[in-house]
């Protein structure tokens, strides 16, 4: 066995023992020994948390190269002979940071932090790997990568900047004898270092009695499969990454790790050939195609090499095989495989070997439809034919994200052209699609239509678009595109191609149309002020955890180590979204072994109740009682010793319903149905009718825009102590103290038994303010039913599932404007989704924020929710806020589109003046005068915007980001390409910050009195947002001591009690605010015992420890009473360019400018943060994120890495340039501040406006013009369609 059975781990030996089941991953290995910086978000392969580096012996060249690879696909029984390295292997708080940890901390690349560590190790395998990588690298291997905080743009500019000496000089920093030469990371040891011992894994994964082999030769591969039954089934693995996207196979029985095979992994080149062992990675394959296709008659895989930078990320294509790809697609019809269609093109064939040692060799259309497994084969050799040079070669793929995504069409062109005689093709072209349905592939009618035929005859060109429109008959399936749009994304690949081999020939208004979108590489610009008179306050830092996030040492509860006898908890969840409860039968599931007990309604000892002060009045059930309402709704919790026996027995639980009905999906579908009761208070001020009266265009419509997963990449969790005095909760919640009512409420005991405590959040974004309520109150019921220590964290499924996302929307409209352009008045209807029941709706709150920075004198909004059969949707960054504000952005484009004006002159028009008032939602006001006993109190109906300042944002941007040059060019642009099209949008925002009168935030701050050093505790929650860098940072401003003698430690119900949630845009200012109150106040005293002091002139220590000796409490705490925080108006300007691809709807967004108004910011690098990731996160909901549902069983099917798809690196503006607007203090906000974690989201909208003008300019140039309707996400299906391309314009000359 190649390297034995022992593997290496941040350089400690480990051996396989006989404990290690064949299904093990590597990241359960680690968790095991503590190495806990290694994250888990997906387990799919698909977000790049579980990145670690393997050198990953090749048993061709006897040689080790280091890559990146996702520890959670890698079977541990694999890692025989492997070394590896986590993020604790590259360095740490104690023993000193490796430069990668250093640079990405010091560039303000952590947020949450909880990806960090995957990135880091992505960057770590980019240099192992490659020692002369480029910036284009950098960039590339970022694709593995999802960060829901940052924005991609601080992590990309610090791996830029980290050079090959960096690398070196890291290691040397830290070798162990450093007079010798650095041992490039082979001495550094993690700082738990363990002496090698057996592995004993305790974890029992799916293919959990399966056999396994790892054959060192052909010969020894033959004779084990040989030896199998004829009717058993095995499974040959190379990465052992198919079964993340096509699930696992529990039929197989015996498992054969093929990769110490020396000839799997050749690679040859031969004068006519080039061939790949079976077992050659795809990276490897990128890597060879690169330097063979200079050889003469292989240009071609060049191409193709770029083509498969775009099949999943780098961290999967260095584990995963062409064969391992291949064969899946062979074995799955359904799955939809990039290679396969592409070397169909080439004209590759596979070489086949059969246990008797014969070989055959086929092409890759007689392999479909082969059993492998059936027959014995094994796949041996991949060869790919010279191409000589006429060939014209190309490949396409239209994917639902720009990088590491499934293809929604690939298609691939082969054509032997006479480029002398009007581009005749020779012979019979090769025209495959894949996507398309099961079976078909080849276009052979169009290929027959074409043979012989010229390319620059028109009438071709159209009976071969003709034929392809009769010949392609995709399948339908709710999580394709339409038919209509694979078939249009065939014909236009097709035409592409034409345009690309006859170059010159076509008009040089539609040539354009034969090249892809190509993204350069991105760059940024971050413009603020240094505020050096109030350092450290206002001090450009990264976060204060920056480092310990990066090397994988911040704990998160996801990853709080188990303790021995700790119970696990799955959710027994609805396979029914509409349906009665007969039943609900645990009795099977609880006979099976490991299995501890199930917690159901009926052991609900308080409440069926997870609210309190959530939404007051309206109760929420944890379990159902008598109807399910949602697929995936939890009816129970399965409490089992570890994580393993739950998935066993989940399915032996016996749930019967009765009185199935179709379950409601959508807004759409719920209108059917009467509104119910509780609507919210409609925003209305003036007369509309006599608006509309006083009005020349009047226009009506529509847009809809759909939810969004929150996809923070720390899972939904809480582990529940029972203790000698109640329980302790360590839970991943926004609102500590709502999770603590929530628990004494369903388990009927008192609050005080109870305690909270949230150390951290591994991002959240509204998705844990009360949504942590169903894991923690099913938790503490099970630890009170057990007596035991029990965990409840959510798989990505479950979580993306039973959790709710943010709201649907659909907003219908009547505005009017006077024939000066002047707004008259504006009716509106807001409907939201609430999901199954009617808590966290965020309409009300929609209606009043729906003027924004403009003017209007008549209004009438009405908010109002539905239900349906899915999740409790809830909160999301600038819930309520982001809509009303889309809403009003598009209905000012589609006045200004009726009467023909600029979308920004219009704009400026409409302008709100200076000393203009904004209505207040006042309900939540009332509710919470209500909640205090005085439900009559006077609230204020208006606030008043005093100092008004987006005209100046406007003319400021106006300049910075060339607006009227760009757009002057963008016209000559459009006019000039027919399938290309730009569009340039400014958005302009007024984003109310109103918080409720009530909203307290309790903190604690204590001077230790030995060396004055300060720790803080307080309400709020650290989540990424930067809440723990601004409350130290206002601390050390208000005591007057450097900020590292400040320390935050977790919020408690304990110190912190009755704390209010963090959401809003509130927590990072608030608790600033009474952190600063409280510190200032522990000043006042200290300064007052100064003056008593004979020698008042003493250093801080040497003050707190007196004073504490002469009795001075030298500890406050303070809360914030009412009234004491105000709100104020955050403005906000974007600028957006975007490039369409008007034959496909991809996209590129070429630049964004944003100005915003963060007063004087606290902590500029945190609100750059904020703004920048808050505008990707917008950018995500607005084209690319989308749920997506059965529409028979309701179940949510947008629930993997594989169907879900947030923006990666390489989605981010080309060109991202953020100003915080300088010398523009607040007055009316904490030292002059402005929050920045909610409305910078909003101004992503810029980006659907933008694509609105390239749209219209492609409908335009097919003869139809005027406003039309785009709902968001504006998918690459969506805005193909809304371009409107009849086939019939696919000319080549105009
Ligand atoms: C997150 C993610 C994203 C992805 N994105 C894409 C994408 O965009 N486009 C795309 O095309 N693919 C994509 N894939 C699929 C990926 O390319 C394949 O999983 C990978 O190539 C399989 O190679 P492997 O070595 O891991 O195969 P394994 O998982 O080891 O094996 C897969 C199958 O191949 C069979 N097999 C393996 N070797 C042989 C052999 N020598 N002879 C016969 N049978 C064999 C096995 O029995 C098994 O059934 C993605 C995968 C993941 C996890
Ligand atoms: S946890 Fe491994 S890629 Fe997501
Ligand atoms: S910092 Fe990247 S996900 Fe939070």
């Amino acid at each position: 066995m190649s390297g034995g059975s022992t593997f290496k781990v941040n350089g400690i030996e480990y051996e396989i023992g006989d404990g290690v089941r064949a299904g093990s991953r590597l990241v359960d290995f680690l968790h095991e020994r503590r190495l806990m910086g290694t994250h888990v978000t997906c387990y799919q392969g698909g977000c790049g948390a579980c990145i670690v580096t393997a050198a990953i012996p090749d048993p061709a060249s006897g040689t080790s190269q280091s890559c990146s690879v996702n520890s959670c696909l890698v079977p541990l029984a694999s890692c025989a002979g492997w070394e590896i390295t986590t993020v604790e292997g590259l360095g740490n708080s104690h023993d000193g940071y490796h430069v990668i940890q250093d640079t990405l901390a010091n560039n303000a690349g952590t947020q949450c932090g909880y990806c960090s560590p995957g990135f880091v190790m992505s960057m770590y395998g980019l240099t192992q790997n490659n020692p002369s990588w480029t910036d284009t690298d950098v960039e590339s291997v970022l694709d593995a990568n999802i960060c829901r905080c940052t924005g991609y743009r601080p992590i990309i500019k610090a791996f830029k900047s980290i050079t090959p000496g960096d690398i070196e000089d890291s290691h040397l920093a830290r070798c162990s004898d450093k007079a010798k030469k650095c041992c490039k990371g082979k001495c550094c040891k993690s700082s738990a270092q363990e002496k090698p011992k057996k592995v004993q894994m305790k974890m029992i994964a799916p293919k959990d009695n399966a056999n396994w082999h790892k054959p060192l030769t052909l010969e020894e591969l033959y004779s084990i499969i040989a030896s199998i039954p004829a009717s058993e089934r095995y499974s040959l693995i190379c990465g052992d990454t198919a079964q993340a996207v096509i699930g696992t196979d529990y039929s197989v029985s015996t498992t054969i790790y093929t990769r110490s095979i020396p000839e799997l992994s050749m690679v040859n080149q031969t004068p006519d050939n080039v061939l790949f062992g079976a077992n050659v990675t795809i990276s490897q394959m990128i890597t060879h195609m690169k330097s063979m296709a200079s050889s003469e008659g292989f240009s071609y895989l060049e191409h193709l090499a770029d083509m498969w930078h775009h099949v999943a990320g780098t961290s999967v294509r260095n584990l995963g095989s062409w064969a391992g790809n291949i064969a899946t697609r062979i074995a799955h019809s359904d799955f939809p495989s990039d290679l396969y269609p592409n070397l169909m093109v080439a004209g590759a064939t596979v070489t086949l070997g059969t246990t008797d040692g014969s070989t055959t060799t086929h092409t890759l259309e007689e392999l479909l439809g082969m059993d492998l497994v059936g027959d014995r084969k094994v796949i041996l050799l991949l060869t790919l034919p010279k191409m000589a040079d006429n060939v014209v070669f190309r490949v396409f793929k239209v994917s639902p994200r720009s990088h590491n995504a499934h293809a929604f069409i690939n298609g691939g062109f082969r054509f032997e052209i006479d480029a002398a005689n009007a581009h005749t093709v020779v012979g019979t072209p090769v025209i495959v699609y894949g996507c398309i349905n099961t079976t078909f592939y080849h276009a052979t009618a169009t290929e027959s239509v074409l043979a012989g035929k010229s390319l620059e005859d028109q009438s071709v060109v159209q009976a071969a678009v003709e034929s392809l429109a009769s010949e392609i008959k995709p399948d339908e399936s709710p999580l394709e595109p339409a038919p209509a749009y694979k078939v249009a994304i065939a014909q236009n690949m097709l035409y592409k191609t034409i345009l690309g081999i006859i170059g010159d020939v076509a008009s040089p208004d539609v040539s354009s149309g034969a090249t892809d979108l190509v993204r350069p590489l991105s760059s940024g610009k971050q413009v603020y002020d240094e505020n050096q008179e109030i350092w450290p306050l206002g001090q450009p830092i990264p976060k204060i955890e920056a480092h310990i996030q990066c090397s994988g040492e911040a704990e998160y509860a996801v990853i709080a180590p188990e303790v021995e006898g700790e119970l696990f908890g799955m959710f027994v969840t609805s396979t029914q979204a509409n349906a009665k409860i007969v039943s609900i039968d645990p009795s099977e599931a609880l006979k099976m072994p490991g299995v501890v007990a199930f917690v159901g309604i009926e052991d609900i000892t308080g409440e069926n109740n997870i609210n309190n002060q959530t939404w007051p009045g309206v109760p929420e059930p944890l379990f159902p009682s008598e109807r399910v309402s949602y697929y995936g709704q939890p009816l129970g919790l399965l409490v089992t010793e570890g994580r393993g026996p739950a998935y066993g027995a989940l399915g032996a639980v016996k749930v019967t319903y009765d009185d199935i009905q179709p379950p409601v999906l959508t807004i759409d579908e719920a209108l059917q149905k009467p509104f119910p009761e509780g609507q919210p208070e409609p925003f209305v001020q003036g007369d509309v009718e006599a608006g509309f009266a006083a009005s020349t265009t009047i226009v009506t419509g529509a847009m809809g825009r759909n939810g969004q997963y929150h996809f923070a990449m720390e899972p939904q969790v809480c582990i529940v102590t029972p203790t000698d005095e109640g329980f302790d909760v360590l839970a991943g919640t926004q609102w500590a103290s709502e999770c603590q009512r929530a628990i004494g409420q369903v388990l009927g005991i008192p609050d005080n038994k109870i305690t909270v405590t949230v150390k951290r959040l591994g991002g959240a974004f509204g998705s844990k303010i009360d949504r942590c309520n169903i894991l923690s109150t099913a938790a503490s019921l099970a630890a009170q039913k057990t007596r035991k220590r029990v965990r409840v964290a959510l798989d990505f499924d479950v979580n993306t599932t039973l959790i709710g996302w943010r709201e649907p929307y659909l907003c219908t409209y009547k505005a009017g404007v006077n024939a000066e352009g002047i707004l008259q008045a504006i009716e509106a209807t807001l409907i939201s989704d609430a999901g199954y029941i009617a808590v966290d709706i965020s309409s009300g709150g929609a209606a009043f924020v729906m003027p924004s920075c403009y003017a209007c004198p008549n209004w009438n909004v009405k908010p109002q929710f539905v239900l349906t059969n899915t999740a409790n949707n809830t909160w999301c960054r600038s819930p309520g806020t982001n809509e009303g504000m889309i809403f009003m952005e598009n209905i000012l484009d589609h006045i200004a589109t009726e009467i023909g004006m600029d979308p920004l002159e219009f704009r400026r028009k409409n302008l709100m003046p200076d000393g203009s008032s904004r209505n207040l939602n006042q309900v939540v006001h009332r509710l919470r005068h209500a909640m205090a006993g005085n439900p009559n109190a006077k609230i204020p109906k208006a606030i008043t915007i005093t100092n008004n300042l987006i005209s100046d944002m406007i003319d400021q941007i106006m300049v910075s980001a060339d607006v009227d040059a760009r757009k002057a060019d963008i016209e000559t642009f459009n006019q000039n390409n027919k399938w290309k099209k730009r569009g340039l949008a400014v958005m302009t925002q007024m984003w109310p910050y109103a918080p409720p009168s009530v909203y307290p935030f309790s903190c604690m701050v204590s001077i230790n009195c030995r060396d004055g050093t300060v720790l803080i505790s307080h309400g709020g929650v650290e989540s990424g947002q930067g809440i723990n860098t601004k409350v130290a940072q206002s601390a050390a401003y208000e005591l007057g001591i450097p900020l590292d003698m400040i320390a935050i430690k977790g919020s408690t119900t304990h110190t912190n009690a009755n704390s209010q949630c963090t959401g809003g845009s509130l927590g990072s200012d608030i608790t600033s605010y009474c952190v600063s109150t409280a510190c200032r106040h522990l000043k006042e005293r200290l300064e007052a015992f100064r003056q008593t002091l004979e020698k008042p002139d003493i250093d801080w220590p040497e003050l707190v420890s007196q004073a504490y000796f002469s009795g001075i409490d030298i500890s406050e705490r303070y809360v914030n009473t009412a009234g004491e925080v105000t709100g104020y108006g955050v403005f906000g300007v974007a600028v957006t360019e975007v490039e369409l691809d008007v034959l496909t709807g991809q996209f590129l967004v070429l630049r964004t400018d944003i100005l915003e108004d963060a007063g004087r910011s606290l902590s500029p690098l945190v609100d750059i943060g904020q703004v920048e990731g808050g505008f990707i996160m917008g950018q995500g909901m607005f084209t690319m994120e989308e749920p997506i549902y059965d529409p028979v069983s309701g179940q949510r099917l947008t629930n993997s890495t594989w169907t879900y798809k947030p923006p990666l690196a390489q989605d981010i503006p080309i060109d991202f340039r953020v100003t915080l607007l300088q010398d523009s203090p607040n007055p009316l906000g904490f030292q002059l501040s402005k929050v920045t974690g909610e409305p910078p989201l909003v101004l992503a909208f810029s980006v659907v406006m933008a694509l609105r003008q390239a749209v219209a300019s492609a409908r335009a140039d097919g003869g139809t013009t005027g406003w039309f309707q785009m709902d968001t996400p504006l998918t690459v299906e969506k805005l193909q369609r809304l371009c409107l391309v009849d086939p019939a314009r696919l000319v080549i000359t105009t």
